[in-house]
């Protein structure tokens, strides 16, 4: 472990308001068997790179970061079932909203690591992920939280790690401050910018979640920014 990942701060919320007799239901029966085992400290001390081949038997690696309530992990899931799906998010409450719709979709093809996506970058081994989802990342809107970002170098440069040659990086957005840092630091990190789409441009398989809808009500436009991995 380097004095980075022991230093690791998490600046983001991991509870919510009380959770529903349901919610605490599905974590209590559900969540051990849905999360990936070897990410957390505890779990795997030496940080050994996660066996993938047994995980996902073959199928391609997909990965989003901060799913939210897992409304758009469940649609990209129950659309592409010849693909496997990791979805990481720390918020206890998003966790079990996701556990719900797992139960109702029966799917067997995602799993979460329900935490910092940064604790999962240390052990997935390189160039191993096909598309990344990056849906309305916390935009930290003070100027001294900037580096807080996700479009930062040290998620960038792990994410490039991870990530194969030709790999997709999705990036939605509806903070224009945001467009112009991702715009900034994600090339400089290897990937190439392929798209750069607005409000009704979304990608042909997006599924509006509850935050963007809440963006569009609140008079917020979306960005949809495409990125391809080089290499
Ligand atoms: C604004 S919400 C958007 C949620 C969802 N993607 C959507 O579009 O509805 C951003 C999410 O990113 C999660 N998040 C923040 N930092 C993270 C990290 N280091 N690793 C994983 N998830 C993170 C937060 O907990 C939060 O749920």
């Amino acid at each position: 472990m380097t004095e980075e990942t022991e230093r690791r701060n998490f600046y983001g919320r991991t509870h919510g308001k009380t959770l529903r007799a349901s919610q605490k239901q599905y974590l209590a029966e559900d969540l051990g068997r849905i999360s990936l085992s070897g990410v957390t400290r505890d779990d795997n001390p030496a940080r050994a790179p996660l066996d993938l081949a047994a995980l996902t038997g073959g199928r391609p690696l997909w990965l989003e970061v901060g799913f939210g309530g897992g409304e758009h992990l469940v649609h990209m899931a129950a659309r592409y079932p010849g693909v496997f799906i990791i979805g990481c998010e720390p918020f206890v409450n998003g966790v079990a909203m996701l556990l719900g719709k797992v139960r109702q979709a029966g799917l067997d093809n995602l799993v979460i690591h329900p935490g910092d996506v940064r604790d999962l970058f240390d052990v997935l081994p390189d160039a191993c992920v096909e598309k990344c989802f990056l849906n309305y990342p916390d935009p930290w809107p003070k100027a001294r939280h900037h580096r807080r970002r996700f479009v930062t170098p040290g998620y960038l440069s792990a994410l490039a790690r991870v990530t194969k040659p030709g790999a997709e990086f999705r990036v939605a957005t509806d903070i224009p401050d945001y467009v112009r840092q991702t715009l900034e630091e994600v090339p400089p990190a290897g990937f190439d910018l392929v798209r750069q789409a607005g409000e009704g441009e979304a990608w042909e398989d997006w599924l509006c979640t509850r935050y963007e809808q809440k963006a569009l009500r609140e008079g917020r436009a979306p960005n949809y920014l495409t990125f391809r991995r080089q290499g």
